[in-house]
């Protein structure tokens, strides 16, 4: 059985102090439970604040939300997979939609990333998902199968480093939830897909993200398919992010 993940991308939201602040009141209302963690994927200065005050959390996995691919040089704005590591990052996003849609992303550009977090040690989180006219179109699984071929000639031990978050683009923000029943579906097609790599697709995690919040998490959380979730919007407020990160076992 893989540990459930509960994932908390935090997007431009949550300054340094205000992410201290939000830990203040999250941590005591959150205790480590077995056979689940949670990720918080901070903004990038905040970072640092965060690693720090869950250092002595083993539950808690702090994360990026962007790197680039390049140790280094004449790329201003952007954070090499070092710089992450040395700020407390273990994890960091990579082809998040807003990447993908809102800064043009490409899945070539995605390849590159998890390749650098893979050699940097740090575990890639691989965002795929549908826009709502590929969904009408009927192209869920061609989309999310390309976005997925970015693992094409990883070995099996970096493939074992991957968490896959399946978050169809219409769902994101928009309050507008897939069921967990459709959710499950494009996890076993994802799954499918890993299991050609000739792994055992179980290990890796698949996390569903899109409008998850309090009333509707423990839903996604009891479909086997369903490893973990990545929340934005209500992973904002500590308290809704506290009863997300219970719901699985409350
Ligand atoms: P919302 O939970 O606000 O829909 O955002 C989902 C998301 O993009 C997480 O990465």
């Amino acid at each position: 059985m893989t540990t459930t993940i509960l994932a908390a991308n935090w997007k431009m939201h949550l300054s340094p102090s205000e992410a201290r602040a939000f830990l203040d009141t999250f941590l005591p209302l959150y205790e480590p439970t077995s056979g689940q963690e949670v990720w918080l994927f901070p903004s990038a200065v905040a970072l640092e604040a965060v690693a720090n005050a869950t250092a002595d959390r083993t539950d808690i996995v702090v994360g990026a939300q962007n790197v680039h691919w390049e140790p280094g040089g004449a790329f201003t704005g952007e954070l090499s997979v070092t710089m992450a590591a040395e700020a407390g990052a273990r994890a960091a996003l990579v082809g998040h939609s807003e990447r993908r849609h809102v800064f043009g992303e490409t899945d070539a550009e995605t390849g590159k990333k998890i390749r650098a977090l893979l050699s940097g040690g740090m575990r890639p989180v691989l965002c795929v998902g549908e826009k709502l006219e590929e969904r009408e179109a009927g192209q869920t699984a061609a989309v999310v199968q390309r976005q997925l071929s970015v693992l094409d000639g990883l070995d099996a031990q970096s493939l074992g480093q991957i968490v896959v978050a399946y978050e169809p683009v219409w769902a994101i923000g928009t309050g507008r939830t897939a069921s967990a029943d459709d959710a499950a579906t494009v996890h076993r097609a994802i799954r499918d897909r890993i299991a050609d790599y000739g792994v055992t697709a179980t290990d890796i995690p698949v996390l569903y993200g899109g409008s998850v919040k309090p009333a509707n998490a423990r839903a996604f959380l009891q479909e086997p398919e369903i490893d973990g979730v990545l929340v934005g919007g209500a992973s904002l407020d500590p308290v809704s992010w506290s009863e997300i990160c219970r719901s699985r076992v409350d």
